[in-house]
């Protein structure tokens, strides 16, 4: 990675500024000044001194991202916009993914992370990570939906879902539910729906684990994770 690009996620300033810093003959790299903006280093390898003191690298990123209708939760897609197109390019410069998917119509609690174990461990089928989902449902929902989620309904393909958590939030010609679920199957509430003979028209996530959605965070945005989310998220899905 240039080194430029380098200090600026470090945060030792904006490009411009980490350029100042270099220009001044402030960072050394394997004990030689260097003043190359575009030089390459290897953060895993080279020595690295900004003002004398040696840099310490970050080497995962953890974000939170509510994810807007109308953009693919992949890395890449030919003719669609994906969440890595929503962040900055000093995050994407880490090479985060998407831990999980989540259609191109739904929103909500999306979390990016390098951090391949922490995202294996929290979508690992074994670990039942609970995901709540807020949805609008065209029909009214009932306690015989409630009833047949948690024995676990038969989806269009055979799959028998695992217990699930309906909670009716309100009652209409479109209801308004949280459905809490510990799998991922591919379209699974919108499924699961179906098999009780109902539509989903929106939906969103609003939880992963313990970890919820900052309301805060509008439509589209993203933020980085705090120390104690990030603590949840270990909690929520321990190392053997
Ligand atoms: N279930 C769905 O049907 N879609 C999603 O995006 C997530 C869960």
């Amino acid at each position: 990675m240039r080194i430029d690009k380098l200090l600026a996620n470090m945060n030792y300033g904006s490009r411009k500024e980490v350029k100042k810093l270099l220009r001044n003959g402030m960072v050394t790299v394997n004990g030689l000044t260097t003043k190359d903006p575009k030089l390459h280093v290897n953060p895993d390898t080279d020595l690295i001194v900004v003002g004398g003191e040696k840099v310490t690298f970050k080497e995962y990123i953890y974000l939170m991202m509510n994810k807007p209708d109308g953009v693919i939760s992949a890395t890449e897609d030919v003719s669609h916009r994906t969440v890595l197109d929503l962040l900055a390019e000093d995050d994407r410069a880490f090479d985060p993914f998407p831990v999980g998917r989540l259609d191109k119509d739904t929103e909500g609690l999306l979390l990016l992370t390098n951090d391949g174990q922490l995202a294996h461990r929290l979508l690992s089928p074994k670990r039942h990570v609970p995901k709540t989902y807020f949805a609008k449902v065209e029909g009214r929902v009932s306690e015989t939906d409630q009833q047949s989620f948690s024995d676990g309904v038969r989806l269009d393909d055979g799959y028998e879902t695992k217990p699930a958590q309906l909670k009716i939030l309100s009652i209409g010609l479109v209801s308004e539910i949280e459905l809490t679920i510990t799998e991922g199957k591919y379209h699974q509430v919108k499924r699961m729906f179906e098999a009780v003979g109902k539509r989903v028209v929106y939906l969103k996530r609003i939880k992963m684990g313990s970890l919820p959605l900052d309301d805060n965070l509008p439509l589209g945005e993203y933020r980085h994770l705090q120390e104690k989310e990030l603590e949840t998220l270990e909690k929520d899905s321990p190392q053997p």
